[in-house]
């Protein structure tokens, strides 16, 4: 079985983490959300919260699971038999921290292989934090994050 994992700190998961998704899990048998606590963020959402948020909007994906993780990536991906990681691409910047993670990764882990794939033009401009400034200043989020987490985000908020 060819496994995949997608990870990140998902906080929260946005259109763009999405469009990622749906084009992986039809790259593998099983695509693997693995959320990870970042130590250099301050969280807007509990690791369990972003957890139910993936779970709802990737209900209609059978191959895809969401799991929380800590620690190595690699840790995981060697106890889990996970072969490949997918990251997205939106800007020479994330290649330049992706190239260097991706050889730090494979330096660790030898049967592993990153795969990359180029945001859709559409999303390039979104990341979590913009979300987050945006939403805390009352801006409108809906066009920047996948349905079922505007949703979570208007019922924890309770916005209409
Ligand atoms: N669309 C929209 N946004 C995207 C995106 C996409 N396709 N891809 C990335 N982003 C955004 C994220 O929202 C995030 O935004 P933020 O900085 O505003 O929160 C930003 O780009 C960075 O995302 P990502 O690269 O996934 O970083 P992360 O902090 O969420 O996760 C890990 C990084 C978890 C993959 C990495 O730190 C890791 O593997 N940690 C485990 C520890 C380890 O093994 N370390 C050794 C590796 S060197």
């Amino acid at each position: 079985m060819k496994r995949m994992l997608y990870s990140g700190s998902f906080d929260p998961m946005t259109l763009g983490h999405y469009d990622i998704i749906k084009r992986g899990a039809k790259m593998a048998d099983e695509l693997i959300i693995g959320i990870i606590s970042s130590i250099t963020k301050t969280p807007m959402f509990s690791l369990e919260e972003r957890k139910e948020m993936i779970q709802a909007q990737v209900a209609d994906l059978p191959n895809v699971k969401v799991d929380v993780f800590e620690g190595l990536l690699v840790e995981y991906i060697r106890e889990k038999d996970i072969q490949v990681v997918l990251r997205g691409l939106r800007s020479a910047m994330d290649f330049e921290y992706e190239i260097q993670m991706a050889q730090v990764n494979a330096m660790l882990y030898d049967k592993m292989e990153t795969v990359f794939l180029m945001t859709d033009q559409r999303y390039s401009y979104i990341s979590s934090s913009a979300v987050k400034e945006v939403f805390s200043f009352g801006g409108r989020v809906e066009d920047m994050v996948p349905e079922k987490v505007y949703e979570f985000i208007c019922r924890k908020y309770q916005m209409k």
